[in-house]
């Protein structure tokens, strides 16, 4: 999979946003697979080791885990005014149809809003590359990560490894969902259409007779018993 078209294609998803505290900052899909300031970010964040295991304890395993997370996938940052780095999400093919989603926002910035603008946007890239599904295991435990992918239309399908979860955003589902909102309403319910021939012909035959037909198709079910 050609990863760096597939970035270049989504590039003009970066836009700017409000936070819920009225602070602006800016969504930026990355292009280089190497980010030297993501990589400083990943080794600051405290605790290591919060969520799933991450990010990875040992500075060196953690250095690896965020290269062979830039050479991977296409990857969003939400930066501040100031060029520092807030949260990250990205997305990672596994292949054509259906692709793995991260979220990440630092603590200090967490709970206003960055992690909700974060997963819309990796689900827009997703749209706009033509997956089908994005998939994540989640903590059972980690109840803000489940309500902001519940908010975003993530459903829980299964139970994943230990104490993980498995959710998944059908996208497929979610576009025709959006495509039939925008459609007309249905009419109200209506009665069974009945062909005009054939009620015009029954109205026409005194009823006696047909219950007499009725009759003999229950005797001739009896005698053939
Ligand atoms: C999970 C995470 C990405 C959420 O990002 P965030 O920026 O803090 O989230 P937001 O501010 O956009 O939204 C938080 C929502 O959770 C709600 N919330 C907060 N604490 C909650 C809790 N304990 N239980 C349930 N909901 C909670 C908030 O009310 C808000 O919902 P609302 O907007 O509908 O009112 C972020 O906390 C994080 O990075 N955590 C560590 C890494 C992680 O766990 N990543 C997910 C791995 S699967």
């Amino acid at each position: 999979m050609d990863l760096a078209a597939l970035r270049s294609s989504v590039d003009r998803l970066s836009r700017e946003f409000a936070t819920k505290d009225g602070r602006r900052l800016s969504l930026e899909v990355l292009q280089a697979e190497v980010d030297r300031p993501l990589v400083e970010r990943y080794l600051a964040f405290q605790p290591r080791n919060s969520f799933q295991g991450l990010p990875p304890l040992k500075d060196e395993v953690c250095v690896k885990w965020v290269a062979d997370m830039l050479r991977t996938g296409i990857h969003v940052l939400a930066r501040t005014r100031e060029a520092t780095i807030a949260g990250h999400t990205a997305i990672f093919p596994i292949d054509h149809r259906k692709c793995e989603m991260l979220v990440v926002v630092w603590p200090e910035f967490q709970n206003i809003g960055i992690g909700t603008a974060l997963v819309q946007s990796s689900i827009k890239m997703a749209r706009q590359l033509h997956f089908e599904r994005i998939w994540l295991p989640v903590d059972a435990t980690n109840s803000r990560a489940r309500h902001i992918y519940a908010k975003c239309g993530f459903e829980k399908v299964s139970r994943g490894q230990g104490r993980e979860v498995d959710m998944v955003c059908d996208l497929v589902r979610a576009e025709a969902e959006k495509i039939a909102a925008h459609l007309p309403p249905v009419p109200p319910a209506m009665t069974p259409p009945v062909f005009p021939s054939k009620q015009r012909r029954e109205a026409g035959r005194p009823k006696v007779l047909v219950v007499r037909e009725c009759l003999g198709q229950a005797k001739s079910a009896h005698h053939a018993e």
